[in-house]
């Protein structure tokens, strides 16, 4: 991967250097501290011909003004201040990044136009942006000779007025920001890289933070009976794993929060084969599984008070001499059973054994699951909220209030009944599809018959884990999302 923004902060200085960045409101109001650069007259001037007005997230961009000691002067547009939400900061972050282009070095004069302070919260929000914005996957791209079209590294000094709040708010923020850039790299990786056994090892080199790593192989998910997730792996050469990642940083006695990814590192859909056009995106089929990573990174890196447990469960779902057939069934490991119907419909079954695993051993505080699981939720919903599932009221709605502040939002379909019995089966206690009617709903349903009463929520992620919109704070293919999103849930409501 790329990791272009070396970010640092300090007081501001009277005369920066190189390429300077500046916010402006609406109207083109500067504030205090690039008004004192002396360039307002000149802002105003390129902005009447520009037709720049200081709209949120609109740039404009003066190379080499006359009369400077800076060599480029960017004005990043807030709009009016009033409308500015939380997540906006970020968005600010992203956008100025974005603005710098090819530049080495930056300096960002932050503050608000209107002169009042931002908070120590708000200013490592944009330092998260700017990170963000500039990661880039490019690892197979042979360097041009010049080395021009690829990605930098930029230095960039955040002026702020106490710049040792904001740093250590930043500390944290940088840990977060580096599980996001790691779920990304995660998922963009292709699968002959990157299978469940390389991705294991990925997943444990966060030893390295202090997390406990237990890396369960074939013979231990035998004699677990995971027989659900051990059918999926059936049909490939690469054996499966399942990784337990847990960080203590509660009290011995706190019972844990738990995470769980579907870690499904190439999905062809098995004898139920896939066709053929844009099935090289199902090496993002493990997005689930990189979030999971991601955010165990982000909470050891910023040393959570919180006990937390990820599992992942890593397969690859592939068609063979020896591949699971529709019809078959499976006894999972609660001793439920599972008629086969569609091969493709695997990430549930690695998921029933998961959840089941995780609640009997664990007795998490709540269980939340993130699986790229169906194509319908992009039908449903598109690439902008993921769906959520849940058992329980108060984890929903505190799942919904983390996305509305981060801006990994989500959207609640519904749980009932009348959709749990689209999933009986003739033969078996179920069968692993519904009809075509509600399908991301009955995908949920599958897997919460594995839960019995923990507090249960499941994201399915299928729309905005990759090829989710280029957005300010990210233009690559795998988004990294969730990690931020349930750092905030831990953050805000299950900290001690
Ligand atoms: N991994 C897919 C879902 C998916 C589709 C993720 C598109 C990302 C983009 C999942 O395993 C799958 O194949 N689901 C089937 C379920 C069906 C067989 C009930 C689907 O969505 O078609
Ligand atoms: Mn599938
Ligand atoms: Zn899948």
């Amino acid at each position: 991967m790329s990791d272009r923004a070396r970010i640092s902060f300090a007081k501001p200085a009277t005369k920066p250097a190189g390429t300077v960045v500046v916010f402006a409101g609406p109207d083109v109001t500067l504030g205090p501290a690039a008004r004192a650069l002396g360039v307002a007259a000149l802002v105003e001037r390129a902005a009447a011909t520009a037709g720049f007005a200081g709209k949120a997230m609109a740039t404009l961009d003066l190379i080499a003004p006359a009369d400077t000691e800076f060599d480029r002067l960017v004005v990043v547009g807030t709009g009016k201040l009033s409308d500015l939400k939380e997540k906006d900061w970020l968005r600010l972050g992203g956008t100025a990044m974005g603005a710098l282009g090819k530049a080495k070095a930056a300096t960002v004069i932050l503050e608000r136009p209107d002169g009042r302070k931002l908070t120590a919260d708000q200013t490592a929000d944009f330092a998260l942006g700017m990170r963000l914005r500039g990661y880039s996957f490019d690892k197979y791209k042979t360097p041009k000779v010049d080395n021009g079209d690829l990605a930098q590294p930029v230095d960039i000094t955040i002026a702020v007025g106490e710049s040792g709040a904001a740093r250590s708010a930043w500390t944290s923020l940088s840990g977060v920001a580096d599980g996001v850039l790691l779920a990304r790299d995660l998922v963009n990786e292709p699968a002959n890289v990157l299978g469940p056994v390389e991705f294991a090892g990925r997943a444990g080199e966060l030893s390295k933070l202090g997390v406990e790593i237990e890396i369960l192989g074939e013979k231990d998910l035998k004699k677990l009976n995971m027989a659900a997730l051990l059918g999926v792996a059936q049909g490939s050469v690469r054996p499966p794993r399942v990784v337990v990642m847990r960080w203590n940083g509660g009290k011995a006695k706190d019972q844990p929060v738990c995470f769980i990814g579907k870690g499904v590192v190439f999905d062809t859909g098995g004898i139920s084969i896939k066709p053929a056009a844009g099935m090289e995106d199902m090496k993002g089929d493990m997005g689930g599984a990189a979030a999971v990573t991601g955010l165990m990174h982000a909470l050891a890196a910023r040393k959570a008070k919180t006990n937390a447990i990820g599992i992942i469960g890593l397969v690859e779902n592939m068609p063979d001499g020896n591949a699971q057939r529709p019809g078959d069934i499976v006894t999972a490991m609660d001793g439920k059973t599972i008629e086969i119907i569609n091969t493709d419909a695997e990430g549930r079954l690695v998921l029933a054994d998961l959840v089941a695993y995780a609640e009997d051993r664990f007795k998490p505080r709540f269980m939340i699951d993130l699986a790229t699981l169906t194509g319908a939720v992009i039908i449903a919903l598109g690439h902008f909220h993921a769906g959520l599932f849940a058992s329980d009221d108060a984890l929903a709605n505190a799942l919904f209030a983390a996305g509305e502040s981060t801006g990994e939002l989500v959207w609640r379909l519904p749980l009932g009944p009348d959709y749990d019995k689209l999933i009986d089966s003739k033969f078996a206690d179920m069968k692993n599809i519904g009809g075509r009617a509600a399908g991301s709903i009955t995908g949920a349903q599958f897997i919460k018959r594995f839960v019995k009463d923990t507090p249960w929520a499941h994201l399915d992620i299928a729309g905005t884990a990759m090829e989710s919109p280029q957005t300010e704070i990210n233009k690559s293919w795998a988004s990294g999302w969730g990690v931020r999103l349930l750092d905030r849930l831990v953050r805000d409501g299950f900290e001690r």
